[in-house]
């Protein structure tokens, strides 16, 4: 992804500390983190300087990279891991890439450790953008059918919360179709949700969509019913912090409204989720944990004033409790269709999915 015409992924190795582009600091100024620790990479995660699904995952593979420079013995690599898998539980790429990471680690010489977790982070973080691009072309053939029947107008699409190159190490898992319809000349416009409380739609995917070029218009959460109601909606597309075998699609809070909605309408509602998203071992949505956050996200605001500050300001009573449940989960039978790297199902046909990643595997 290109950032005043420079290309960036949202994580990369420099020497032996692992960068990152800190997302609470978006969309005012670009700042990189650079992290030394395993420790400060619970942190990024926790404090969501880096997010997205597939981002953690890559950020936690490289989390164990960190773990073992310092240390790489056995007690202490498992330890690791369980910190990096507690920092948030909803989204199964982080529990995937540390998993992967063990067993790939656990079985070589301690000292080469160090040096191997390099190589299968990266591995992880390069997977991941393979399997985005993929995903874009998967989805750009859902954009190309509504252009064809009507050519003369734009295809407007709804995304909730960030789903694009930020929420991954580069490409978009939702963002991706909607990139590669814009890149081939496709008219294509966004209707971007706010996204409460912590506002990814507002602050990233805005930002993202606009370094890109793509034409969009931020909304607020409560709007986009209303603008299927009068067809000007053609289609909604998220991503997903963890599908279920059914084809259930958790994602972040408010899209299970946003499905009703679209149902209601006829508006077709696709969940665009690489592979390692897929929790194969879940048979439905209700079993998934869904975090948790702070009540202050809901009870406070972060903006930038008039004189370019950033400011925090409480938007509720001082008497008044907040709740924050950050996930919801839409079910499968709301949902036209999940967009993988490996095509487009429906949820009860996703199962395909798994059977063609095994061949892949062979
Ligand atoms: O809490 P976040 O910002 O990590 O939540 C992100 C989302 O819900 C995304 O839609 C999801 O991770 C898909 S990312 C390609």
């Amino acid at each position: 992804m290109k950032i005043h015409n420079q290309h960036y992924r949202t994580i990369w190795r420099d020497a032996d500390t692992v960068c990152i582009i800190d997302q609470t600091q978006l969309p005012f100024a670009l700042v990189i983190g650079r992290l030394q620790t395993h420790i400060q990479m619970c942190h990024a995660i926790r404090s969501m300087q880096v997010r997205g699904a597939p981002l953690i995952g890559a950020a936690a593979a490289y989390g164990m990279v960190l773990g073992c420079q310092q240390q790489a013995d056995d007690q202490t690599l498992q330890s690791v891991a369980k910190q990096l898998m507690a920092t948030r539980p909803t989204a199964v790429n982080l529990a995937w890439a540390v998993q992967r990471m063990l067993q790939q680690l656990l079985v070589i010489p301690v000292a080469q450790r160090a040096q191997a977790a390099w190589a299968f982070a990266q591995t992880i973080a390069d997977e991941d953008v393979v399997q985005n691009m993929a995903i874009g072309q998967h989805g750009l053939g859902l954009i190309a059918a509504v252009v064809t029947a009507d050519p003369d107008r734009a295809v407007n699409i709804l995304t909730h919360c960030n789903a694009g190159w930020l929420a991954t190490v580069d490409g978009g898992t939702a963002l991706a179709p909607i990139y590669a319809a814009h890149d081939a000349g496709l008219q294509v416009h966004v209707w971007v949700d706010e996204t409460r409380p912590r506002n990814q739609g507002a602050s990233l995917t805005a930002w993202e969509l606009a370094q890109h070029g793509v034409p969009h218009t931020v909304i607020s959460d409560n709007a986009g019913g209303h603008l299927m109601q009068h067809g000007q909606v053609d289609m909604v597309i998220v991503g997903a912090d963890r599908v279920t075998h059914n084809g259930d699609v958790c994602n972040k809070i408010g899209t299970y409204l946003k499905a009703l909605a679209a149902y209601d309408q006829r508006v077709p509602f696709y969940a665009a989720v690489p592979t390692p998203t897929i929790d194969w071992q879940l048979a439905q949505g209700a079993a998934i944990e869904i975090e948790m956050r702070d009540a202050d996200e809901v009870a406070y605001m972060q903006g930038q004033d008039e004189d370019g500050q950033l400011r925090r300001v409480r938007v509720i009573p001082h008497e008044s409790q907040a709740l924050n449940p950050a996930f919801d989960v839409t079910p499968a039978r709301l949902v036209t269709g999940i967009i993988t790297e490996r095509g487009v199902y429906r949820p009860e046909q996703l199962q395909l999915a798994q059977s063609n990643a095994m061949e892949h595997a062979q």
